[in-house]
């Protein structure tokens, strides 16, 4: 029989209460506790995913309910010492939310704490699972577009929000080759004491080992997508290859031109229960021994990376090489260069 892994959700905002509702309806899984220091949202969210046990003390719930697994969702400055509180636990894998960190050298040392105790770790980038953005993958895998040229992503939404996203879809549609190099520009402050902060637009080219070049842009100065109407969804992902183009659209499905077998298009729109239900099943089978599954540590940290790079790139006004070394923290970067 499938072993059944225990789960303590540390976050009941949006996102907490997503995961511990799909992990409470996935039978691979056993919810055993649920924590927020907000008693309001904890208790508000308790009948949502089968009134798992509550605590408001992340410390505690994890000392008494020992799980296999803690997932915290909570705003990007806390993510080190909640991820080692889950080494402390001795649990096998974390599932966190993105960003992965604020700066690349946090980033680096969650990886390598988890590398050291040989805890697996995965990042929720999990639009990917969507039907529209398999669709694609489908087509990009079966070799009909040719040779892979660019893979283009733009988003509306601000960096740190966005950016993780659309640099690991970027890099998954481009086969996830290693990034040689970054070269980036941004603007504005507006965004820089936001809980995501960021510059308010950014824009860049990522050049991969296998030839295909990365372009991205996030932020209030993207191309409209006008197929969708909320601002979330206003973010495009085209892949061009010598024999065709496929693209997503993120609130408005897909579609695809090739040589082999014309114009094709599909539904699909980024949904949170779906896409949700579907990176979590992965993580069962990632324990399994199974399956490795695609938001892994890893490879988020690689499309981390990328992001950084890009701020890199705009402050010092060079190409930044990868993998990055050590250097100015990227956020004090951003305050030092963007002007008023
Ligand atoms: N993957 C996606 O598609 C997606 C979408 C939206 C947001 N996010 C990300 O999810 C993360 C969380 O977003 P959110 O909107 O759920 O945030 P939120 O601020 O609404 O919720 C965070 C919750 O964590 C609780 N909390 C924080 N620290 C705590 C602690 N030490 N102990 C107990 N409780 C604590 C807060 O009280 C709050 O209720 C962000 O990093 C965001 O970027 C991801």
């Amino acid at each position: 029989m499938a072993t059944t892994y225990t789960v303590a959700v540390l976050g009941a905002g949006k996102r907490g209460k997503m995961h511990a509702k799909l992990f409470s309806q996935n039978d691979r899984f056993r919810l055993v506790g649920l924590c927020d220091m907000n008693e309001e949202r904890l208790q508000a969210a308790a009948p949502e995913c089968g009134h798992p046990p509550l605590y408001t003390d992340a410390q505690k719930m994890l000392a008494e309910t020992q799980p296999d697994i803690f997932c915290f969702c909570t705003p990007p400055a806390l993510r080190k010492g909640l991820f080692q509180l889950g080494i402390d636990a001795g649990v096998k894998l974390i599932a966190l939310e993105k960003p992965l960190s604020t700066n690349s050298a946090e980033a680096q040392e969650i990886f390598d704490m988890a590398e050291k105790v040989g805890v697996k770790f995965v990042v929720s980038h999990q639009q990917k699972y969507g039907d529209h953005y398999q669709a694609v993958k489908k087509i990009v895998d079966s070799g009909k577009l040719g040779r892979i040229q660019s893979v283009y992503g733009h988003t509306w939404g601000w960096y740190l929000h966005m950016v993780t996203h659309a640099m690991d879809y970027i890099r998954w549609y481009a086969g996830n080759p290693e990034a040689e190099w970054v070269s980036g520009t941004v603007h504005g402050r507006g965004k820089l004491d936001d809980n995501h902060p960021s510059p308010e637009y950014a824009g860049g080219f990522i050049q991969f080992a296998n030839g295909v070049r990365g372009i991205i842009e996030t932020g209030a100065l993207s191309p409209d997508v006008p197929e969708s109407e909320y601002e979330w969804h206003k973010g495009r992902f085209v892949v061009q290859g010598t024999e065709g183009f496929a693209e997503i659209i993120i609130g408005a499905g897909w579609r695809a031109c090739t040589k082999a077998d014309g114009y094709q298009e599909g539904p699909g729109c980024f949904d949170y229960e779906i896409d949700g239900a579907r990176y979590i099943a992965d993580i069962a089978l990632w324990l399994d021994g199974t399956k490795v599954h695609p938001c892994n540590g890893a490879d988020t940290l690689k499309g981390f990376q990328m992001a950084m790079a890009l701020l890199r790139s705009a402050a010092e006004n060079r190409i930044v090489p990868l993998p990055l070394t050590a250097g100015e923290n990227e956020q004090d970067a951003l305050r030092r260069v963007l002007p008023d």
